[in-house]
């Protein structure tokens, strides 16, 4: 290999663990998927579109779950498969917006969101039984 053989192969080495190093981080993935596929239901704070605001969300995951691991596995089989008995928010939300109908996204899609949500969590967001309104 001659020397520009060697400093395009170092390169790509360089860029490929600076990929995988973001991945690794909390990366902007979680609110493309968001924006892309959960925001024209969910808005992030008050007022609520046609379901319950995400930082309203995190705040009851955090109150449900103290590690995010936990957290993200119920969010993640949730949206898989929604159902009134699994959900972590207060009653009246289901009867006020509905079910969440289930989603077609991959698990891994699925996650990534899930993580980002439960990362959106704001300690000074509160609106205990108001769901938005
Ligand atoms: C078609 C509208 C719609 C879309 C799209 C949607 N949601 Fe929802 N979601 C709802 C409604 C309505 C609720 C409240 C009722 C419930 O909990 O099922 C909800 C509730 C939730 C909950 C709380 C579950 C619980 O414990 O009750 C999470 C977490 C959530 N959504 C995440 C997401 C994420 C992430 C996306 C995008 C991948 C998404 N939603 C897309 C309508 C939607």
């Amino acid at each position: 290999m001659n020397r520009f053989g060697l400093v395009i192969a170092f390169c790509s080495i360089v860029m490929f663990a600076a990929g995988y190093l973001h991945a690794e981080t909390k990366s902007p993935e979680g609110k493309q998927i968001f924006d892309k596929n959960c925001s024209y239901c969910h808005s992030m704070t008050p007022p609520a579109k046609s379901a319950p605001p995400i930082l309203g969300i995190a705040l009851h995951y955090h109150e449900a779950f103290t590690e995010k691991e936990k957290g993200v596995k119920h969010m993640v089989k949730f949206m898989k498969k929604p159902d009134e008995k699994d959900s972590k928010l207060e009653a009246k939300a289901v009867s006020r917006f509905g079910l969440m109908p289930a989603s077609a996204l991959s698990e891994a899609e699925l996650k990534t969101a899930a993580e980002w949500l439960w990362d959106s969590y704001d300690p000074a967001f509160r609106s205990p039984g108001s769901c938005g309104k």
